[in-house]
């Protein structure tokens, strides 16, 4: 059971960016376990999406990054999953409140609507930021 490695899939429109956030990890020290796609060939997000979730689950990864075009599909796709929680952010206190409020297990970012440094700020708050449960645990709760 891995819950510091953090797990990174995009499809072909968030590959860029994948490889951009995969490095800032990597400079932060962090484990980080690559699950494609590998480059710009056009690829279905639903199959990366659930690549993570399947890692997650066996414990390989305590958390995920998603990349897409939007991070709205690899981040719909990822929460059919029951134990993810993947909220698409685009910006610091859009991932700030998805840590704080929702416990979010994995950050799904849009690689043709985010620029680079504003992510890899994302990446960083999604690290940082500690849920702070209570009501929010109880609403949680009803999800599961
Ligand atoms: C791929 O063209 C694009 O549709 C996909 O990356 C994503 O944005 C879907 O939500």
């Amino acid at each position: 059971m891995s819950t510091t490695t953090v797990a990174i899939a995009s499809d072909h429109a968030g590959y860029p960016l994948k490889e951009t956030l995969k490095a800032e990890l990597r400079r932060l020290g962090v484990d980080v376990l690559d699950l494609g796609t590998d480059g710009l060939e056009s690829v279905d997000y639903p199959d990366f999406a659930d690549k993570l979730a399947h890692v997650v689950k066996d414990g390989k990864a305590g958390r995920g990054v998603l990349v897409c075009g939007t991070g709205i599909g690899i981040a719909i796709a990822a929460n059919r999953h029951r134990h993810l929680r993947a909220a698409v952010c685009h910006d610091a206190t859009s991932t700030r409140l998805a840590r704080q409020h929702n416990d979010a297990n994995v950050l799904a970012v849009g690689g043709r609507l985010v620029g680079e440094e504003t992510a890899k700020e994302c990446l960083r708050v999604f690290l940082e930021t500690p849920f702070e449960g209570g009501r929010h645990a109880r609403r949680i709760g009803k999800m599961g």
